[in-house]
Formats: structure tokens, C-alpha cells, sequence
């Protein structure tokens, strides 16, 4: 189904018919995997991808696997309509948007776990998370065979874990991280956004200005881990006074391993979670 320039296929089938032909003509491929409700985040990653790459693939799949009972799967924003649009408006050249069924077919059982980076975090708090993401993310690997891969640095644990399964797994791609787009407060662009309420949304520019102040004193009190530790705390009750329900991380760690009480030797990310009302906000920022 041809729309401006973009196709939108939705069998594995036709999308490796319109890949081999691209291939067949000696082009190269960009990948940009996402859940749509696209944003100007997502739109970053789209142009970074047609700078690396002649042909732009993004893809649409909302993960039932990366989602828990418990969680928010039936009411994420899909606004398919309004995502080809914007595709559209980028010049990219394929959206795959499979269903559910297409994606897992009936009998299929395998999963792709990545035990260490995909434990600690937002797979702690979120179980079966970063499995569930790890494996849709491999299967969208083998399924389209980009030449490169996108993702953004506002997941900064899943762009690791995706790192780390790539180079387990020997997948012959090359990843490309695309900075934080944010909003003019700093508040991250994120799809779950649009669940804030216009007071939370005032109230949610916090969470980027305590990660940011925690930074700044990671970099002034490196030979001081008590400062640090200080700081960590000071942020907390900073965002619980701005009305955050709950805080579930704010952590300064290892930027490539996660490890906890990095030294100030190596490359070093702050990172947070916390609750606002019913949306979980997350943000991270280097050190
Ligand atoms: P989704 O949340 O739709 O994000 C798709 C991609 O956009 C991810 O790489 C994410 O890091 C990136 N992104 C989101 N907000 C961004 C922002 N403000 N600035 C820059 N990049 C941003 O992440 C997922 O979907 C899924 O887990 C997926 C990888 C598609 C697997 O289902």
C-alpha cells in the first residue's frame, strides 16, 4: 500500500519483498523501531537514520510482551493516522506495522533475555520488561536486517541492553544512539506524556532539573561520595515536595556497565524514575 512515499506493509512477507529490493540495488537500510504516537524524539531518530543510511524503515508495534498485567498496553496512545503522517512528512521510506498476530504467530514461545543490564532499573521495577523488548527488538533485527539501528538516549538502559544483546547475539548491525529531545522546560518528549494532567505537566519539568542538579554535583564532588549520596537524597524530597507520588530510582551509575558507585574515572549517568499521578516519567543524563 503506497501513501505519498512511504509504504505501509504489515506482513513480514511484503516487508522483505520491499527490503530485497532495495537490497538487490546495492541500497542500505535504517531501522527505527517504535510504538508510534510519534513526537519530535522519534522524528530525531527518523533523520538521523536517512543521514546513515539510503533507505529509512521505521517500524510500529505496540509490544504486548514488553508490557505487564498490571500496566498500560490497552490504553497506550495509537494514533496510526497521525504517525503516517509524520513519516510521511520525514521522507521515510517503509513503516512496518504488523498485528499482534503477525508479529507473534500462533505456537511461538521463544524469548531473548538479557540477564545483568536487563536486571537492575527498570527491570527490576518492571519484570519481564526488557525481555519483552529484547526479544520484539530481535525478531525486528532479523525481520527487516538493517545495515543500522537507532535508538534513543531517553531509554538509555534499553539502548545498552540492546547493545549488549547485539554483541551476544553476533547480529551484524551497527547501533546509533540520537541524544534526549526535549521540551522547551526539559521535560523528555515521551508517548506517555499525553497522560499528564495540565497541572502535572507544570510539575513534570522537575524530575530533568534534579537529575541535572545531581550531575552537576557528581562532577564537583568526586572525591566526596558522601556529597554525592547527599545530593541523591536532596533530589528526592525535591520531587516529592513538587508532587511526585513516588520516586522509584535516582542513581549515578556506570554509563556502559550500570554498576553502582562508579568511580569518577569513568564514564558516569544519572538516572531517574519517578510517578506523577498515574504517569511514570523517566529521564537520564550523562555526567
Ligand atoms: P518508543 O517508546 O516508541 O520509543 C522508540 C524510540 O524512540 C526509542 O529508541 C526511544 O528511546 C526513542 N525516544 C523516545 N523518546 C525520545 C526522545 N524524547 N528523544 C529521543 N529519542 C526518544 O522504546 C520503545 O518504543 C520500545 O521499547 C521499542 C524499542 C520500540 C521496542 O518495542
Amino acid at each position: 500500500m503506497a501513501d505519498g512515499g512511504l509504504a505501509v506493509v504489515r506482513t513480514v512477507a511484503e516487508l522483505r519483498h520491499r527490503i530485497d529490493t532495495w537490497r538487490a540495488a546495492g541500497e542500505t537500510i535504517g531501522l527505527v523501531p517504535t510504538m508510534g504516537a510519534l513526537h519530535a524524539g522519534h522524528l530525531s531518530l527518523m533523520r538521523l537514520a536517512k543521514r546513515q543510511a539510503d533507505r529509512t524503515c521505521a517500524s510500529l508495534f505496540v509490544n504486548p510482551r514488553q508490557f505487564s498485567p498490571r500496566e498500560d498496553f490497552s490504553a497506550y496512545p495509537r494514533e496510526e493516522a497521525a504517525d503516517v503522517a509524520k513519516l510521511r512528512g520525514e521522507g521515510v521510506d517503509l513503516l512496518f506495522a504488523p498485528g499482534a498476530d503477525e508479529m507473534y504467530r500462533a505456537g511461538s514461545t521463544t524469548q531473548v533475555s538479557v540477564p545483568g543490564l536487563g536486571d537492575v532499573l527498570e527491570g527490576a521495577l518492571r519484570p519481564g520488561f526488557f525481555t519483552g523488548v529484547a526479544t520484539v527488538v530481535t525478531k525486528l533485527l532479523g525481520q527487516v536486517a538493517p545495515d543500522v539501528v537507532i535508538f534513543g538516549e531517553k531509554d538509555y538502559q534499553q539502548l545498552l541492553v540492546i547493545r549488549r544483546l547485539v554483541a551476544d547475539l553476533d547480529i551484524p548491525v551497527e547501533i546509533i544512539a540520537g541524544p534526549t529531545v526535549r521540551e522547551p522546560d526539559g521535560l523528555a518528549m515521551a508517548s506517555r506524556n499525553a497522560y499528564l494532567t495540565a497541572l502535572e505537566r507544570t510539575r513534570a519539568t522537575a524530575l530533568h532539573a534534579a537529575i541535572k542538579a545531581v550531575a552537576a554535583k557528581a562532577t564537583a564532588s568526586d572525591k566526596d561520595p558522601a556529597a554525592l549520596d547527599h545530593a541523591i537524597e536532596a533530589a528526592k524530597e525535591t520531587l516529592a515536595a513538587g508532587g511526585f507520588a513516588r520516586v522509584d530510582y535516582i542513581a549515578v551509575l556506570d554509563a556502559e556497565t550500570l554498576a553502582e558507585n562508579p568511580p569518577a574515572s569513568r564514564p558516569r549517568r544519572v538516572l531517574g524514575a519517578a510517578w506523577l499521578g498515574k504517569t511514570r516519567l523517566i529521564d537520564n543524563v550523562a555526567v
